[in-house]
């Protein structure tokens, strides 16, 4: 239950009420009470975001720091391992169980960095964002975890790997096919890895 607390307080905690009916995915969730603000309720606007404001300070790279500099395939390699690595942050969750296949990744994706993204548009004002800061975005909203050291090994390696994931990404990605952008949409069941879906490690699923 602890885990799931965690999860429920970040992605839940402070989001906006919304006062429509409950959804099967939710009253199967035991979230019966349509003040908690569900992010997989039909309606919602996106699934992962909440209104949970985060601190610009912490995703705009400090002056004067650099990602660590070491041989590509090295980086790319370690970056692989720690994208499926659920010891990274503090919900259990590791990259993979989002993002797998392509999955939870907007239009923004496809586009060279720096670009706007909406979620750390929405949360913490950034205009832009750089893909390490993306990755640092990540780090806090959805795996509710500290921010990486900016010169630190893993940041620079998840980074390297990231950019083999954004290579291979296309736009029609179902995040942006769905209705309302939400992969928790009830009709994105099926069509996609919905990280809503109960039966996956994910942020929206009912503990078993
Ligand atoms: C709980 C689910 C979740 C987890 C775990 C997660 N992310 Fe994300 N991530 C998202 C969502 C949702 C978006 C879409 C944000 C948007 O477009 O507003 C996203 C977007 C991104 C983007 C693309 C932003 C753009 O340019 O459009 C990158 C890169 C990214 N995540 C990297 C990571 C990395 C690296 C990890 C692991 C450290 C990670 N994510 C873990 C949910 C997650």
């Amino acid at each position: 239950m602890a885990s799931y607390s965690k999860i429920v307080a970040m992605f839940f905690a402070g989001s906006v009420m919304l006062t429509v009916g409950i959804s099967p995915t939710m009253a199967a969730m035991g979230m019966t009470s349509p003040s908690m603000g569900n992010p997989c309720h039909a309606v919602a606007r996106n699934p992962c975001a909440v209104s949970k404001k985060i601190d610009k300070n912490l995703l705009i790279r400090p002056a004067g720091t650099k990602l660590m500099v070491r041989k590509r395939q090295t980086l790319i390699k370690e970056g692989q391992r720690l994208w499926h690595d659920k010891s990274l942050g503090t919900n259990g969750l590791s990259c993979d169980s989002c993002h797998h296949d392509h999955a939870a990744f907007r239009a923004s994706f496809a586009k060279p960095y720096p670009h706007y993204v909406t979620m750390p548009g929405q949360q913490a004002g950034m205009k832009k964002i750089h893909l390490d800061e993306m990755i640092q975005f990540c780090m806090i909203s959805s795996l509710a975890a500290k921010p990486l050291p900016w010169n630190s090994r893993k940041l620079a390696a998840l980074t390297a790997y990231t950019k083999t994931v954004q290579k291979s990404f296309k736009p029609s990605a179902p995040m942006d096919s769905i209705k309302g952008n939400n992969p928790c949409h009830p009709n994105s069941m099926g069509k996609i890895r919905n990280p809503c879906q109960p039966k996956m490690a994910n942020p929206c699923a009912a503990k078993r």
